[in-house]
């Protein structure tokens, strides 16, 4: 629906519009949830052609202005090269997983290299925020903070000031008068952030948006908001322990996939240079129910450590857990399991864990889940210098995953010496470690049992 249109009117519980009034929303049934917007930001209809220019002589930066550094070369990165001005940023996150944080030293990183940032504090008051940055050592920054959640009132303040870069902390506590409803309803939220990111836009401020999702998925969610930004990042990691994964993934300005890690300290937020070191406990070779997985986190390789620890049951249905995996997926490979290697898991307990909090996503990673079950169930340690992975269908047979090259220098360069993986793809190559070819779980069980 056009922006433009004389009247408009808005559902309040899932902001659908229309250019009439309806009693029954088409798309979420509600009853009577039609509103007027009144006096929309773009004006009036205009019946003026839209300016025509050729492809080739469109400058790719934009109106040519440069990137900004945020002064974080691993959120540059994650960015796809730093800030582009006037293009519109959700960071979502869970509650609690450092959201706040992360922004608030982007805002003192990017207010020491000059040029005005403005934080929105619509969830906190100015008085916390500040505390906070005296938590993070960046109280004498030159931050300029607006403690205000109405949107008018912050739409004006960055027309007036015209900043270089705008932080709202959050969307969901962002509110319109032109709409009835709690801040946080999706009506609200889309309304105001379609506004913000229209005015960032008009005048080449940068802008982001803080967007908390639930563990379930959403409420009010960012989900209905990516499509109004360039770029979706993704905080996440267990709050309960110290590392957290920044992720692009959505980005017209970069690469997606690209990840961070940062480590979570008393005095904010550091970024991890070297993560694969921290992400492997080394008992890996010793510990039955121990692999090691080189991931791909964007188009970095990390070597991440999954755990797997098999019991016998108390309980009549046997616990399935795992953390940073996909259940669905976990069950699946059970399956598999259970069907082409023979492994025996009724009557006992599957535990499995990503150390360090991660979240694998990846089928890439299926060879590895099997092999640390296969190891914790047959209590025997999987060989110490070797990396697993490829995915793992339906019939038990091993398919190859993208950048298998890459994988195995990042092993190599960390010392493993082989690597169970599926036969690499053209142009791939295996120089500094040896590949010890996987096709089917069968193999993969046969070659595990050869390690005793
Ligand atoms: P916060 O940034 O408020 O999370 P969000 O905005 O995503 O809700 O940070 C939440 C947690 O981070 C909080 O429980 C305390 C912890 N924390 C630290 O451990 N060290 C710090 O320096 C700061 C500022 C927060
Ligand atoms: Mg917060």
């Amino acid at each position: 629906m056009a922006l433009s249109d004389r009247h408009r009117f808005v559902c309040t519980e899932c902001g659908e519009t229309s250019s009439k009034w309806l009693g029954r929303c088409p798309s979420c049934d509600s009853w009577d949830s039609f509103q007027e917007v009144s006096a929309l930001q773009s004006g009036a209809a205009s019946s003026e052609p839209a300016p025509v220019v050729d492809l080739a002589n469109i400058d790719p930066e934009g109106t040519g202005s440069k990137r900004i550094p945020s002064g974080w070369e691993s959120l540059d990165a994650v960015l796809g090269g730093g800030i582009v001005p006037g293009s519109a940023v959700l960071l979502a996150g869970e509650p609690g997983v450092g959201k706040s944080t992360l922004m608030l030293q982007a805002a003192a990183h990017l207010s020491a290299a000059g040029g005005e940032v403005l934080y929105v504090s619509a969830e906190e008051s100015a008085q916390q925020l500040r505390l906070r940055a005296q938590r993070l050592g960046s109280a004498d920054a030159s931050i300029q903070v607006a403690g205000e959640s109405e949107i008018e009132p912050i739409l004006a303040t960055i027309e007036r000031r015209k900043p270089a870069v705008v932080l709202i902390d959050s969307i969901q506590a962002v509110r319109s008068s032109d709409l009835n409803g709690l801040p946080g309803a999706m009506a609200q939220v889309r309304y105001c952030a379609e506004r913000l990111v229209n005015t960032a836009k008009r005048q080449g401020t940068a802008l982001f948006l803080i967007g908390h999702v639930t563990k379930e998925g959403s409420i009010a969610g960012p989900k209905s908001l990516e499509h109004l930004v360039d770029t979706v990042l993704t905080f996440d990691g267990e709050r309960e322990t110290q590392f957290r994964l920044l992720r692009a993934v959505k980005n017209r300005f970069g690469p997606t996939g690209e990840v961070a890690l940062f480590e979570m300290r008393d005095r904010g937020l550091l970024p991890v240079s070297d993560p694969s070191r921290i992400l492997l406990t080394r008992q890996h070779g010793k510990a039955p129910g121990s692999v090691v997985l080189p991931s791909l986190q964007g188009t970095r390789p990390l070597l991440v450590e999954i755990q797997a620890l098999v019991n016998p049951s108390p309980l009549p249905t046997p616990r399935r857990m795992s953390v940073g995996l996909d259940s669905n997926r976990v069950a699946l490979l059970t399956a598999v399991l259970e069907r082409f290697a023979g492994l025996r898991l009724a009557e006992r307990d599957l535990f499995l864990n990503v150390v360090g909090g991660l979240t694998l996503r990846e089928p890439a990673a299926d060879l590895a889940i099997a092999a640390a079950i296969l190891s914790a169930g047959w209590e025997q340690a999987a060989p110490a210098d070797a990396l697993f992975f490829g995915e793992v269908g339906l019939l038990g047979e091993v398919r190859p995953v993208s950048q298998s090259g890459a994988r195995l220098r990042a092993g190599a360069a960390l010392g493993f010496r082989t690597a169970l993986a599926p036969e690499l793809e053209e142009g791939e190559s295996a120089q500094e470690i040896r590949l010890h070819p996987i096709h089917s779980i069968a193999e993969l069980a046969e070659a595990l049992r050869g390690t005793k």
